[in-house]
């Protein structure tokens, strides 16, 4: 076990295309160990071997949520389907103590493979769906902060926000 350095927006591994993978080595599997620990640690959802500073197709999700079959283990992930529509405040383990309001589809259906090379299909809504296509997106080079309406916030102008939503 062990936690790795978490690249910042302005890195550019966090910029770049992720490699597939090919087999899975021991290599492959301390990676994964340290981008479960590293996510934990740091209080995250998801996280992509590309803001750890390696450029292959792999992230882990946890959304934390009791309906899922989580923490989730995606090898070479593919979007195979998408619908409806969600808009929520969104972080990123690489944007640290930003959160911006983020349009995505409310359900993703996508395909990877697991650990052993077995493929699975992970069909999410709401969190999950935002949390796999966000982590998806990482391994083509792509943040959330590219598709951001309105400013970045802080996490504390968030808590504000969401006061006054209930004091309203
Ligand atoms: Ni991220």
């Amino acid at each position: 076990m062990a936690l790795r350095q978490i690249r910042e927006i302005g890195d550019a591994c966090l910029t770049r295309v992720c490699k597939p993978v090919k087999e899975i080595n021991k290599r492959t599997l301390d990676l994964i160990d340290d981008l479960f620990d590293t996510m934990y640690d740091a209080e995250g959802v998801g996280l992509a071997a590309p803001q750890v500073g390696i450029l292959r197709r792999i992230a882990v999700v946890d959304t934390g949520e009791d309906n899922q079959e989580s923490p989730l283990v995606l090898i070479n992930p593919e979007i195979l389907e998408v619908s409806g529509e969600q808009t929520d405040y969104e972080g990123c383990l690489s944007v640290p103590g930003k959160v911006g309001r983020v349009t995505r589809p409310n359900y993703a259906k996508v395909k990877a493979y697991d650990t052993e090379m077995n493929e699975y299909i992970v069909e999410g809504e709401g969190l999950l769906a935002r949390a796999l296509l966000h982590e998806i997106e990482h391994l083509d080079g792509h943040m959330y902060v590219e598709k951001v309406n309105g400013p970045l916030i802080t996490n504390e102008e968030l808590a504000e926000i969401l006061r006054e939503q209930e004091e309203e």
